[in-house]
């Protein structure tokens, strides 16, 4: 069957409005309240209330669409399927039916109302671990609706498992769909799963019943819910048997006009669709964030902000290896939001603050990237001919300070080169480039160079009360935001309601008993998956194997942490808490203050 993006969405929304679902608005793609994700990740996402018991306005039973964006996946673009930006689909049960009912309908979705042959399905289901056994309730309902047993794989964790979002919240095991597109096997273990193009994962439905804590266990969910997510390029990708997503008419018009613009075609004709693909995703994703309502998203050297610089400036240097003239972000950029303004009529709204900002930082980024380039292209030709094979983390940060080279970027030019980059050595050039400069700003400010010392003493503060706070209220209160000034620190933290006089004084009693205690403030330096072993709260999240800093006080308190901190607790000669109040729904905000201010 032949079916457009907008027919889908619209099938999909009715067939679960039949099923007694409420139809509910997607969100923004720039998340409420959740520091651990820069971007709405999933349908899920915003829902992660409901799916922890809270009630919904609308019910038990969801169906959206989610705009999403998923940089994990970014070295992966350029293949046939996978994207930073993508609508998801979603069903949800808060609570309400399970397995049978969603893999019943996901089955009945597919087969009856897209057209899907049951020949062309494979399934897996999560093959268990620890506690958690393996699925057969869900292989047995597949198996009952007519998928033989030779096509449902049952696979692990890594697989088969979904979430959190974040660092903590709802998760669990999951059955995941698949079609065959016919291609002649990889020849390796091909299966669903496989990256060889064989297979392609469509949908995907969760069972959440765990909520996964900040100390990283897994405690039951007091209720037992349905999470799907079906991607809405790729089932039309498959609806239409086309080979990669770019062809539906997503992305038609934009390539076509990409292929109009350049003038240079780079010496493989596969480095040239790959270059093709990577402008189109990353545009597309870039005018999703410059255009969503809840806007504040901008070209930037932190967080969300430096991702979408990230993806902008990598668009601007594969265009110019096919020869692309400058404002072609302006040309593209009009065409996406002509081809989604229907679907997402804020596109056109912001259309202008969209393109002003594309524009301004292709222009940007086209005065250094030349000099950049050069300057890379030498210090590599160099350490090629020493027989060096390492990029020092000075150059790089070099790279990134005078000429606007995010260290991805770098990362990937040294790549084609045969050249690694020393991350930890970036790491440390960066930081002693804050640390002057914000020395330079106190200065600036009037002599106050000692401003520094207190805000140091405020943060390692910050990390006492969030501990406290667990202590005092549970697991579940932690860090949503967090600002500090020479007064005051200011922290949010997710707590349902308002805290007793009680509890605001059992907090303040246990982080002043920390300060008496005169705790040293240790740093070690390790890999996120051994931070989270030992048990560190972690606020972000890491690329696997990442290095990252940990702070501990004591027993205390252990958290991933960028620093710098007080060397003891005593530093901070005593804590008062001035105020509880509300920050937002679930989220509650104090502010505090220490007795040793200079
Ligand atoms: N939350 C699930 C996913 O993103 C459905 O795959």
């Amino acid at each position: 069957m032949k079916l457009t993006a907008d027919q889908l969405r619209d099938k999909y929304l009715k067939f679960f409005a039949s099923k007694g679902h409420a139809v509910i608005s997607g969100a923004s793609l720039i998340p409420e309240n959740d520091p651990t994700v820069l971007f709405t990740t999933a349908g899920m996402h915003p829902l992660v209330p409901y799916l922890l018991g809270e009630p919904h306005p609308a019910g038990r039973r969801l169906t959206d669409v989610q705009k999403c964006v998923r940089t994990g996946d970014i070295d992966a673009v350029g293949d046939s399927c996978h994207l930073t930006f993508f609508e998801m689909l979603g069903n949800w049960s808060l609570g309400d039916y399970f397995k049978k009912e969603a893999i019943t309908w996901s089955y009945e979705f597919l087969t009856r109302e897209l057209g899907f042959s049951p020949d062309q399905l494979s399934v897996t289901v999560f093959e268990g671990e620890g506690h958690v056994p393996r699925d057969d309730e869900s292989a047995a309902i597949w198996k009952s609706l007519g998928i033989p047993e030779s096509r449902i794989y049952a696979l692990p964790k890594e697989d088969n498992w979904w979430g959190p979002a974040g660092t903590t919240g709802p998760c669990g095991p999951d059955t995941e769909m698949f079609i065959d597109t016919g291609k002649p096997a990889c020849g390796k273990i091909c299966r669903p799963g496989c990256h060889c193009g064989k297979y392609i994962e469509i949908w995907n439905d969760v069972f959440m019943q765990y909520n996964k804590t900040a100390d990283g266990s897994y405690e039951p969910l007091k209720q037992s819910n349905v999470d799907t997510g079906m991607g809405v390029e790729r089932t039309i990708c498959m609806m239409n048997g086309y080979a990669t997503v770019y062809e539906t008419e997503l992305f038609a018009p934009l390539m076509a006009k990409i292929r109009e613009l350049s003038t240079a075609r780079p010496d493989s004709e596969e480095a040239a669709v790959r270059a093709e693909r990577i402008i189109a995703d990353h545009l597309r994703t870039s005018v999703f964030v410059l255009g969503d309502p809840k806007g504040g998203v901008k070209p930037g050297n932190v967080g969300a902000n430096y991702v979408l610089r990230r993806l902008i400036r990598r668009s601007v240097r594969y265009a110019k290896l096919l020869g692309i003239g400058t404002g072609y972000t302006r040309t593209l950029a009009e065409i996406i939001i002509a081809n989604y303004k229907h679907v997402y009529p804020e596109l056109e709204k912001n259309a202008e603050t969209v393109i002003a900002e594309l524009v301004g930082e292709e222009e940007r980024f086209e005065k250094t990237l030349h000099a950049g380039q050069k300057e890379f292209d030498k210090v590599a030709d160099a350490l090629k001919l020493h027989g060096q094979t390492t990029l020092s983390g000075r150059t790089a940060f070099k790279l990134y300070d005078t000429y606007g080279f995010p260290l991805e970027f770098t990362e990937e030019l040294c790549l084609e080169q045969g050249l690694a980059v020393d991350r930890a050595g970036y790491e440390e050039a960066f930081k002693k480039h804050q640390e002057t400069s914000k020395q330079g700003d106190a200065t600036f400010k009037g002599g106050l160079a000692d401003n520094t010392v207190t805000t140091t003493r405020l943060h390692t503060a910050t990390h006492l009360l969030h501990r406290a706070l667990q202590h005092v209220l549970g697991p579940h209160a932690l860090q949503k935001g967090s600002n500090i000034t020479p007064e005051r620190l200011r922290f949010d933290f997710s707590h349902p309601e308002k805290m007793t006089p009680e509890q605001i004084q059992q907090v303040e009693d246990m982080v002043n008993e920390q300060i008496k205690r005169n705790l040293p403030v240790a740093v070690t330096t390790m890999t996120m998956e051994e931070a989270k072993a030992k048990g560190a709260t972690a606020l972000f999240a890491a690329k696997y194997g990442e290095q990252v800093k940990v702070y501990a006080m004591g027993e205390f308190s252990m958290e991933v942490c960028g620093g710098p901190h007080a060397a003891t607790t005593g530093e901070l000669g005593g804590f008062k808490i001035q105020k509880e109040e509300s920050s937002s729904a679930g989220v509650r905000r104090i502010k505090a203050v220490i007795l040793n201010v200079v």
